[in-house]
């Protein structure tokens, strides 16, 4: 069974527990790493929490909400191997896992409703990664993370020719 991480501040804490029975109602394994109350607290500690949950392989997916879905997954993206996407509509969330594989959707609950928020979930977790030139951006990702000049440049020029396609 997939397993999902969510998590929210407090701005994002009232919508959280809809999304959650959504997600348990599309057949996922869901676990909640707060916040727990609606009391105010910092995006950045459930971004890196959930993140790091999910970088470590403990999960497979994350989900995360504040008021704009900005902070916390600015935070997010802040722990290596963690590529977080922002959405408000459905066809980014989409090309966000076809192209760019990623592993945490964050989502703003002052910019979304629930039942929008329910559809960019959905079409997210059904969308799956293409591969083939879409791996080598990764790729090139994964070295500007690591801080690897060197093999920025290899996997640029290496893979230069292969892909005909956009
Ligand atoms: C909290 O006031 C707000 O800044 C937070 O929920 C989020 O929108 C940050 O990006």
């Amino acid at each position: 069974m997939v397993k999902i991480a969510i998590g929210s501040d407090h701005v994002g804490y009232e919508l959280k527990p809809e999304i959650i029975e959504y997600l348990k109602e599309l057949g996922y394994e869901v676990s909640d790493f707060g916040t727990y109350s609606s009391e105010r607290t910092d995006y950045p500690i459930y971004g890196k929490e959930v993140a790091q949950k999910v970088a470590a392989g403990e999960y497979d997916l994350g989900v995360l909400i504040c008021g704009t879905g900005v902070g916390i997954s600015l935070a997010a993206n802040k722990v290596p191997g963690i590529r977080s996407v922002v959405c408000s509509e459905p066809y980014s969330a989409k090309l966000s896992k076809e192209h760019n594989n990623t592993n945490i959707l964050a989502f703003g609950s002052r910019v979304v409703g629930a039942e929008l928020a329910k559809m960019i979930v959905k079409v997210w977790l059904d969308a799956k990664f293409i591969g083939g030139r879409h791996q080598r951006r990764i790729d090139e990702i994964a070295a500007i993370e690591a801080n690897n000049d060197e093999k920025f440049e290899a996997i640029k020029v290496a893979n230069s020719q292969k892909y005909a396609d956009r």
